[in-house]
């Protein structure tokens, strides 16, 4: 189980106990969890339940495809692992998601929820946006996780035993990107849902972080690329590291905000970009001899 009940910090999660310094639990582990992912069947999604999983979780894994969901199961080490389909922009479709994961999860309760599921826009100028499109996105991106964590975090309230949420941001979430008006407002309300979220369920022994990526391969970006509204060329120069990141960056963050050497962060918001947000200079940020030719 993740959070104690009543203070999210102090010692190991569930036994109430402070720990000395040196004394902490096994680093890493997820072991006896269950992790419920939405956006489970691509992308960041998949690669944190690979991760978790492999870390000791059962995963319960969310997504609108069957079978990206199927190929994420294939994929997962360990066993009991759970494919559940539904729209997490739909309130009684996020009730049967949760509570399909509730019934396979028993006594034990969902420990982790993470919030994977979101969409971007295309660009285009904002003149031209519609009010549908405006609305699919905040719909999916902010409605979706709102209703999930509202959802899961009453069962962890319930259950006494608190747990762990966490959120997609991004670094659209930080800064301003132009064209991406509905993505990036829906990023920046998802952080400040996250502060809100553990400011106020802290004493029942939730914690809720974020993770704000940066540009990260995956299906997501790659459809974007090909599709000419993504410059990948122009990231990599603005980018201090030269590079995009991967998968496993944001996966290996959100499981360590999982575990128990995370016990006192909740309602932080954690950059994994390369220190895209971080570098404000107007000149171009990695040295052009060395980047050579972009592969995407
Ligand atoms: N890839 C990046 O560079 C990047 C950067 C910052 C933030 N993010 C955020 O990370 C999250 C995951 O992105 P990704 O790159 O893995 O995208 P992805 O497109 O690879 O995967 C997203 C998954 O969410 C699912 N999904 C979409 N709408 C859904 C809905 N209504 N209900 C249930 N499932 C739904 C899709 O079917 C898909 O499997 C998103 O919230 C995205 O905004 C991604």
């Amino acid at each position: 189980m993740a959070g104690t009940s009543g203070a999210p910090h102090g010692g190991s999660p569930g036994s109430g106990a402070p720990t000395e310094p040196g004394e902490s639990a096994p680093v890493g582990s997820l072991a006896g969890r269950v992790a419920l992912i939405t956006g489970a069947g691509s992308g960041l999604g998949r690669a944190t339940a690979i991760t978790m999983a492999s870390r000791g979780a059962r995963i319960v894994a969310c997504d609108l495809s069957a079978a990206g969901l199927e190929a994420t199961l294939a994929l997962l080490p360990g066993s009991g692992h759970l494919p559940v389909t539904g729209d997490i922009a739909r309130q009684n479709e996020v009730d049967a998601v949760v509570a399909a994961a509730l019934a396979d999860a028993g006594t034990s309760g969902i420990d982790i929820l993470v919030n994977s599921a979101g969409i971007a826009e295309g660009a285009g100028d904002t003149f031209e946006h519609s009010l549908e499109h405006w609305q699919k996105i905040i719909d999916v991106n902010l409605t979706g996780s709102y209703l999930m964590c509202q959802a899961v975090a009453r069962a962890m309230r319930d259950s006494g035993r608190g747990g762990v949420i966490l959120n997609l941001s991004s670094i659209a979430g930080v800064i301003g990107l132009p064209r991406r008006t509905a993505y990036s407002a829906s990023k920046g309300a998802v952080s400040m849902m996250t502060r809100v979220l553990a400011a106020e369920w802290a004493r029942y022994g939730i914690r809720v972080n974020a993770v704000a990526p940066g540009y990260i391969r995956t299906p997501l970006t790659e459809k974007l690329a090909a599709e000419g509204r993504l410059d990948v060329a122009a990231i990599l120069r603005r980018s201090p590291t030269g590079a995009m990141g991967t998968a496993q960056d944001v996966a290996d963050a959100l499981a360590f905000l999982a575990s128990d050497q995370a016990t006192f962060i909740t309602g932080a918001i954690l950059p994994v970009d390369g220190a895209y947000t971080a570098y404000g200079a107007p000149e171009d940020a990695y040295p052009a001899e060395l980047l050579g030719a972009p592969d995407a």
